[in-house]
């Protein structure tokens, strides 16, 4: 069974259709990556998986539970995390607060409630751990806004992680990385739990092709392609799309 399936699914703002009768299977541990140029509908394919947008028409499941219907917060409970392509962080709080509303996101409420002392040390637990496996340790007492850039985007991926998802969704993690940060973002990345569903919208081709197991390639809200990266970096209608990029 695909940790997620996409069946038929379409939406338009107004006369504008932004996702032309999508059909994607993303298996456990798959690292699936989404290209296409601007505006070709991969946030907004994303934030139907994730909730925040709804389809028209089509049907979304992960690991077997359709969530279509249910909202961003039920999702995360289904083991759903994301990353969005603008930093969403609080920027007053400190990187381990940050961290620790990530787990909370996915657990918060299914702890017992009648013992809220140890469920707040496993929650503290859960976000020291996190922290630690992206070697984020030594800034958890930073306040958010005075790291770097890349290091930002480093704790928004652990606060996805922190929940421990199912499948976990990233858009644009390098947008605005100088080369190291990116390679440090690659690294995270190829960290990730082997069992862990990966999506990840990404523009630039050498994270494209570290990371992907498979790609899909949307165009005008549709797939134009979809498969293993050889496959897709010599199909035609790609080539043609991306004139003059390397792919
Ligand atoms: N809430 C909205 N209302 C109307 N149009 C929208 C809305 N959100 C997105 N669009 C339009 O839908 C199209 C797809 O947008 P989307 O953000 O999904 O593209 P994208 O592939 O993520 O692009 P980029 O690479 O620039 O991030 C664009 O033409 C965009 O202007
Ligand atoms: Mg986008």
């Amino acid at each position: 069974m695909s940790l997620l399936r996409i069946e038929h699914l379409n939406k338009a703002y107004g006369s504008l259709v932004v996702t032309n009768d999508i059909n994607l299977e993303v298996a456990a541990g798959e690292r699936h990556v989404i290209i296409g140029p601007n505006g070709a509908g991969k946030t907004t394919l994303i934030h139907q998986i994730g909730g925040q947008a709804r389809p028209d028409t089509g049907r979304i499941w992960i690991d077997g539970v359709d969530v279509t219907r249910l909202d961003p917060e039920q999702r995360a409970q289904a083991g759903l995390a994301r990353t969005f392509q603008k930093n969403t962080l609080f920027q007053r709080l400190s990187v381990f607060e940050n961290v620790r509303l990530g787990v909370q996101a996915r657990f918060g409420r299914t702890f017992d409630l009648f013992a809220p002392v140890r469920s707040l040390s496993e929650i503290n637990e859960r976000t020291h751990a996190t922290l630690a496996k992206l070697n984020l340790g030594g800034i958890a007492q930073e306040t958010l806004a005075n790291l770097s850039y890349g290091d930002q985007r480093q704790v928004e991926v652990a606060a996805a992680l922190a929940g421990d998802p199912k499948l976990l969704l990233l858009d644009e993690p390098t947008s605005g990385l100088s080369p190291a940060e990116t390679r440090a973002m690659i690294d995270v990345i190829k960290g990730l739990q082997t069992h862990m569903g990966l999506i990840v919208i990404e523009h630039d081709m050498e994270v494209v092709f570290s990371v992907a197991d498979r790609i899909t390639v949307l165009y005008y809200g549709a797939v134009l392609a979809s498969g293993p990266p050889q496959e897709v970096a010599a199909n035609e209608r790609v080539r043609e799309v991306y004139l003059g990029a390397s792919l």
